[in-house]
């Protein structure tokens, strides 16, 4: 937090989870995995050395206490720990590891992780997807950012034809070394804000 409000940050993004599919925030969700057999979620920070924290939970009360904005990154896309790749599970026996479930339970498993996160963590700046969503997952995503979060702003949150997840979405700066070139904005257009402005 010293180092965003050293730059002049007004908020801050945590990964929840990347791509292999370790949660941050100790989830409790639980799923039908390939046997039929309900199994915990249970690659998670409660699993973990320092089981007991919630490090999203610490992250929110170290933005609040700065008087920053807080966001998070969830891959709706990978997960390796489910076996997952481009939203849908591998067609390849599952490693030491790794359980295997179906792309239904996988798409309801995204679903609830984010009711987790969108509902539990106060209002959120920004939401990374980071590598998109599928065809599948977007309605319902959709309808959580809707009812959850409706004044996020979301990365990543358009496919290649053009459709967006959301109104806010913003798009990424080209690189990753970090600055973008001078001027370089990435704007979107508020219902909220033209609703409120209507009568001007
Ligand atoms: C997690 O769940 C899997 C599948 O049920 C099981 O094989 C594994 O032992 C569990 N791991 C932990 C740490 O509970
Ligand atoms: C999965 O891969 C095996 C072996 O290559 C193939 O026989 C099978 O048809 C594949 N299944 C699906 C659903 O693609
Ligand atoms: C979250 O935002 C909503 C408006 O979308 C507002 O009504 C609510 O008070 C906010 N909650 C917090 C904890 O700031
Ligand atoms: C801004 O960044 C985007 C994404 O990299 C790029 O396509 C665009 O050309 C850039 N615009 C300017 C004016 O540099």
């Amino acid at each position: 937090m010293d180092a965003v409000k050293s730059f002049g940050g007004k908020y801050a993004t945590l990964v929840a989870k990347h791509n292999c599919g370790f949660t941050t925030w100790p989830t409790k969700v639980n799923f039908k995995d390939v046997a039929g057999e309900t199994v915990p979620y249970n690659y998670t920070i409660a699993q973990s050395p320092v089981h007991g924290k919630d490090v999203i939970q610490s992250f929110v009360q170290s933005t609040d206490k700065y008087g920053f904005g807080h966001g998070f990154y969830y891959s709706v896309v990978v997960n390796n720990y489910l076996n997952v790749q481009l939203a849908h599970v591998r067609n390849e026996t599952a490693a030491p590891g790794q359980v295997g479930i179906t792309t239904d339970v996988y798409n309801d498993i995204v679903f609830e992780q984010l009711e987790e996160l969108w509902g539990n963590y106060g209002n959120l700046t920004e939401i990374w997807f980071d590598g998109g969503y599928s065809g599948e997952q977007k309605e319902r995503i959709q309808a959580l950012l809707h009812k959850a979060q409706p004044d996020a702003v979301i990365f990543n949150g358009c496919q290649d034809d053009g459709t967006c997840v959301s109104d806010k979405s913003i798009r990424w700066i080209g690189n990753e070394l970090g600055h973008a070139e001078e001027e370089n904005w990435s704007t979107y257009v508020s219902i909220t804000w033209l609703k409120r402005n209507d009568s001007n």
